[in-house]
């Protein structure tokens, strides 16, 4: 079986140049290029999966299993140039009433098959941007989803937010549906990034909409913010998390630009001679993070921050943080769902992937079929292996004997894995203690190194991933 290893590097620092790495000798896990394990495996292993299969998955879920949605709403007005979701620009709403008919019809094939007491705990509207739809055919498109499946009477209904496209009625629409959490594209607030990556969104902007919708009662907001975007410095994202903290949000998403131009051609838009160097990137975000814990923000897992009073926050410390394609959650359902097209799902048996594919999508739905595309059933160690590296992208550290125990294997199964681990443990990346493995390093980012050392796929794609920080 193919391995890449973690390659060694300059070790034998001390804790400080651990902490403040100099840009002549950056630690050696900085700019490898690893998954984010948002899943695992990972989509690159995933392969064909029959939307058949996906159906008798479905079938087989008995309750009291608890499900929670995800809603893929691919669609947005402008071309963010640093995207890297699954999205289409488009300024002609037909083409979303089209697929808003798909997606119900999928809605209920799902719905359709799940045994009756399978209750939804989570629900979450991503995208693109969903805030593209009229508050009609959102009320709608919430309307078939309480048809099609049971919700609890304690769901939460989140939905991402493209400032630029909500305004004061759609936020009534959202709250006449009960949705209580938003997730706000801020990504920076300087002017000269906004234009670079054709973002332009006003800090005054922002700071209206978020009143707005705090007056409507919708008060659970995070904010997505990208660090090591084009013209970025120090000082100016410095300014941004000041400017971040005058808004107060529960939680904040720190995500490091993820420069793919190989898989999104639009990012060649970018001014590749703009980008911050990984160690330039290390130090905002580093930054930042410090304003944010500075103003009573907690860290939780790699790079999302919650305010101490915050249900993530307090996960953070009971360590029940999960993680799932959206990042951090507080969503502890054995099943995800995902509708729309791309969007994935993760059951007991594996995951599924709906085509990207918007033809292929409505085609699928048309026919009475599920457009499930690709996936991938657990087999093997999976599932141990993925609990290992849950709980390190959660909590920045695991005890690989109660794992190993959970599910009936000897400790001797991740002999390999701490092989891989041993250059990071001379880095003082980590440290082992009996069977817990502890990130040691203050910089949270490293962890990606860390999980990768238990992924017994790793290499075996021809996948390029984006960097570490
Ligand atoms: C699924 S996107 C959609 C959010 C929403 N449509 C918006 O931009 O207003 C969610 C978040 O992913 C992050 N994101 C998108 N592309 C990225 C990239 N290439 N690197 C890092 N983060 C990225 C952005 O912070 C974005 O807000």
């Amino acid at each position: 079986m193919a391995r890449r290893r973690v390659e060694s590097g300059p070790c034998e620092r001390s804790d400080q140049a651990v902490s403040e790495p100099r840009k002549d000798n950056p630690p050696a896990w900085l700019g490898k290029r690893l998954p984010r394990y948002t899943s695992y495996p990972t989509a690159p292993h995933f392969g064909p999966l029959e939307a058949r299969s996906y159906g008798r998955w479905l079938s087989d879920l008995t309750p009291p299993k608890r499900a929670s949605l995800y809603v893929h709403i691919p669609f947005c007005r402008a071309l963010c140039w640093f995207c890297g979701c699954h999205m289409q620009v488009t300024n002609r709403y037909d083409r979303v009433e089209t697929y808003l008919v798909a997606l119900e019809r999928e809605i209920d094939l799902v719905g359709r098959r799940l045994q009756k007491g399978i209750g939804v705990s989570f629900l979450h509207f991503g995208g693109g941007s969903p805030t593209i739809l009229k508050p009609g055919d959102f009320e709608r498109l919430m309307a078939a989803l309480r048809q099609a499946f049971t919700f609890e009477t304690m769901v939460e209904i989140a939905i991402e937010v493209d400032p630029r496209t909500v305004d004061q009625e759609k936020i009534e629409s959202y709250v006449r549906t009960g949705v209580e959490r938003i997730s706000l594209g801020v990504q920076d607030f300087d002017p000269t990034v906004q234009e670079a990556v054709n973002r332009v969104q006003s800090f005054a902007l922002v700071e209206k909409m978020i009143a707005t919708f705090r007056r409507q009662g919708i008060k659970k907001m995070n904010f997505d913010l990208i660090y090591g975007l084009p013209y970025q410095s120090l000082a100016s994202v410095t300014r941004t998390a000041r400017q971040v903290m005058d808004l107060a949000p529960s939680r904040i998403a720190l995500f490091g630009y993820a420069h793919v131009p190989w898989m999104k051609k639009h990012q060649r838009l970018i001014p590749a001679l703009a980008l911050a160097r990984d160690n330039e990137r290390l130090e905002m975000y580093n930054a930042m993070a410090r304003i944010f814990e500075e103003n009573g923000y907690v860290p939780v897992g790699m790079d999302h921050f919650a305010r101490a009073e915050d249900e993530l926050a307090i996960a953070a410390r009971q360590k029940r943080v999960r993680r799932n394609f959206q990042g951090y959650t507080t969503d502890d359902a054995e099943v995800l769902l995902g509708l729309g097209a791309s969007a994935i799902g993760r059951l007991p048996q594996g995951f599924a992937q709906n085509t990207p594919d918007l033809k292929a999508y409505r085609q699928a739905s048309a026919a009475g079929r599920l457009a499930t595309e690709r996936g991938r059933p657990f087999e093997g160690h999976d599932l141990m292996f993925g609990e290992v590296i849950e709980r390190l992208m959660s909590n920045l550290e695991v005890d690989l004997e109660a794992v190993a125990t959970k599910f009936g294997a000897p400790l001797s199964v991740f002999t390999d894995s701490l092989e891989r681990l041993a250059t990071l443990v001379q880095e003082q990346v980590v440290t082992i203690d009996g069977s817990r493995i502890r990130l040691f390093t203050p910089h949270r980012v490293a962890i990606r190194a860390v999980a990768a050392c238990f992924d017994q796929y790793l290499g075996q794609s021809q996948t390029r991933h984006s960097r570490i920080a």
